[in-house]
């Protein structure tokens, strides 16, 4: 006797949705005895069913069968009782089992993988607003509601995602430049992209999106200012550094390498003065720099990148030449007067002297000096220009002529100065009188003397010059006894030697009292006196034994002078 079964499996998402099988068991099958493979009847994977919750609903009070999930195999549990089950005794008794296999009791227990942990993107600046990049997508081993069903992206304010879906279902995302890349402002982005599941919980993988920007030449260079004004003192030395330009340009690579270059701007004459370095910018005394020649050059820098299309920059630079003390200040004598007369007033000009220096500030300012203890003094007459007064009496015979030295001397650090010399000649006045040395002299005449005798030699002196100079000696004709001076001595008026003129005796003439004088030939002329005393002295020892006295000098003959063009009432 045999039992069928018509086992009616039920599958709500597995195909087939519905379908029967029959199986037929003899009645006196033991117990654990295997009916049928289930799962190899439904076309499942042995164990196939593991995952699935199956069910079996036998319409009986009892339960015959029962089904190994892991082999899949339906097997009796308990003796089945005909009687029981068909009471009606029909050629064929009929169990009915359905089976209910669920859907795959998926655990959702793969979180979405992404192939790899980072994905690199290099994205240029220069890409428009809107553009797409694909992203790799992330995979789950989950199936149904558990696989990826969306992702996610970190904030960002440049991009976003869309979520799309694949022909087979597949989710993936495309990101998308919401704003446009700056890369001087952030040059990489770093974002993450998460890939959520359907799964209750939710499950997540994450990669994180790193978006290189790739810089365009969309920056000029630049420089630190458009106007540059420098100082370099004149005299610099080639080669000095006047000023290092340092452009910047934002971008990088050849986009942000610099060439320097003069703009038409600039005149030859910078260009020929100043160097400039096309690769450093340093700018470079090139030629002499003179303060007195060119104070100002005006220049005019451009840089340019070397970017596919060039951008450039420019800058202005005003280089000032700075005054160094190099100019020697200088004297010029304007007027000079030479000789003048020892006499001349105080207060007279003797010089007109004007001092330049053609270097400025204090290089440029001058002082003019002449030596102390000069009777003189300079006076400023106007911007430059000097007098040189006589500031005390002049006296040719204490100094006849004076070696003035001009000397002119700028305020610069150190001063540089200048002199002239100049030689002031002082003209005799006669302003003298003659001196003899003594006032009063006495000269011993021995009686018997030889007429003609030298007696002496009364000569002055007179420190003038020339004709204020030169003396005339004679005798004043003044009673002092009643007799003519000139009768009895005669003075030579050219070099002062008196002679007595006849022989003197003691018994006779004791003495004679009379005045010479000396008088210059100036105009008008100048005159002193000087008293002489002439004393007569006796021959004693010798009366006896001769007519003339040894110790007289003998002359041959008598000089008599004549003094001519002397107003003098006593002459001759
Ligand atoms: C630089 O100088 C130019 C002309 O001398 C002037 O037009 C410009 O405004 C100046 N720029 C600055 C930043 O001072
Ligand atoms: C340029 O840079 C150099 C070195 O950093 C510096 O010495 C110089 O002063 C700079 N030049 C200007 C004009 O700023
Ligand atoms: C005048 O100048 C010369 C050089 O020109 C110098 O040797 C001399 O010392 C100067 N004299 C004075 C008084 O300054
Ligand atoms: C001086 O001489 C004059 C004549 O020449 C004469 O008259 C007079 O007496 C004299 N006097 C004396 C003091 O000798
Ligand atoms: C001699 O000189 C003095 C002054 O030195 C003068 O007073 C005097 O009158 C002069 N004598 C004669 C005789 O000229």
């Amino acid at each position: 006797m045999r039992f069928c079964i018509a086992v009616f499996v039920l599958c709500a998402t597995w195909p087939p949705a519905l379908s029967v099988t029959r199986y037929s068991i003899p009645e006196e099958k033991e117990r654990g005895s295997v009916v049928a493979n289930l799962a190899a009847d439904l076309g499942l994977e042995p164990g196939g069913l593991a995952q699935r919750e199956v069910k079996l609903d036998i319409f009986s009070n009892k339960k015959y069968l029962d089904f190994n999930k892991k082999t899949g195999e339906l097997y009796i549990v308990e003796k089945m009782d005909r009687e029981y089950l068909c009471p009606a005794k029909p050629a064929s008794c009929f169990l009915k089992l359905d089976v209910i296999i669920e859907k795959i009791l998926d655990m959702n227990d793969n979180a979405p993988q992404f192939r790899r942990d980072a994905i690199h993107l290099d994205i240029s600046e220069a890409t428009a607003r809107g553009e797409r990049f694909s992203l790799s997508n992330a995979v789950d081993p989950d199936v149904g509601s558990n696989s990826v069903k969306t992702y996610h992206l970190s904030e960002s304010e440049y991009f976003n995602i869309e979520v799309q879906t694949g022909r087979d279902g597949t989710k993936f995302a495309d990101l998308i430049l919401k704003q446009t890349l700056d890369r001087e402002q952030q040059a990489v982005h770093n974002l993450i992209l998460t890939a959520i599941d359907g799964g209750t919980p939710a499950r997540s993988g994450t990669a994180s999106v790193i978006v290189h920007v790739l810089d365009t030449n969309d920056n000029p260079p630049t420089f630190e200012k458009e106007n540059l004004s420098v100082k370099i003192l004149e005299n610099s030395p080639i080669g000095s550094l006047v000023i290092d330009l340092n452009a910047t340009d934002l971008d990088e690579g050849s986009n942000s390498d610099i060439t320097y270059s003069y703009s038409l701007y600039t005149s030859e004459k910078t260009q020929e003065t100043f160097n400039l370095n096309p690769a450093t910018g340093e700018i470079t005394v090139k030629g002499m720099l003179n303060y007195e020649d060119f104070r100002i050059y005006d220049m005019e820098v451009i840089a340019t990148d070397k970017g596919a299309n060039s951008l450039s920059g420019q800058c202005t630079i005003k280089i000032l030449v700075e005054d160094m003390n190099d100019n020697h200040p200088e004297i010029s004598i304007k007027s000079f007067q030479s000789p003048v007369t020892e006499n001349i007033e105080l207060e007279t000009v003797i010089a007109v002297v004007s001092v330049s220096d053609k270097d400025s500030g204090d290089n440029g300012i001058v002082d003019l000096h002449i030596p102390d203890n000069m009777p003189f003094k300079l006076r400023e007459s106007s911007d430059n220009y000097y007098e040189l007064v006589v500031s005390e009496p002049l006296d040719r015979e204490k100094v006849p002529e004076y070696d003035i030295t001009f000397t002119v001397t700028d305020r610069g650090s150190p001063p540089l100065s200048d002199n002239e010399t100049m030689s002031l000649e002082l003209l005799d006045v006669n302003d003298n009188v003659p001196q003899f040395p003594q006032s009063f002299y006495t000269i011993r005449v021995m009686e018997n003397n030889a007429p003609g005798a030298l007696l002496s030699s009364l000569t002055a002196f007179d420190p003038d010059l020339h004709e204020n100079q030169y003396l005339v000696y004679f005798i004043i004709e003044k009673e002092i006894a009643n007799t003519s001076m000139s009768m009895l001595f005669s003075i030579n008026p050219e070099n002062g030697n008196l002679y007595a003129l006849k022989t003197f005796d003691y018994e006779i003439e004791k003495e004679f009292l009379f005045h010479i004088e000396a008088r210059d030939s100036g105009s008008p002329p100048l005159s002193s006196n000087m008293t002489v005393h002439i004393i007569i002295t006796a021959v004693k020892a010798y009366s006896d034994m001769t007519e003339e006295p040894l110790e007289y000098d003998i002359f041959s003959d008598i000089n008599l002078y004549l003094v001519i063009g002397a107003p003098l009432s006593s002459c001759c």
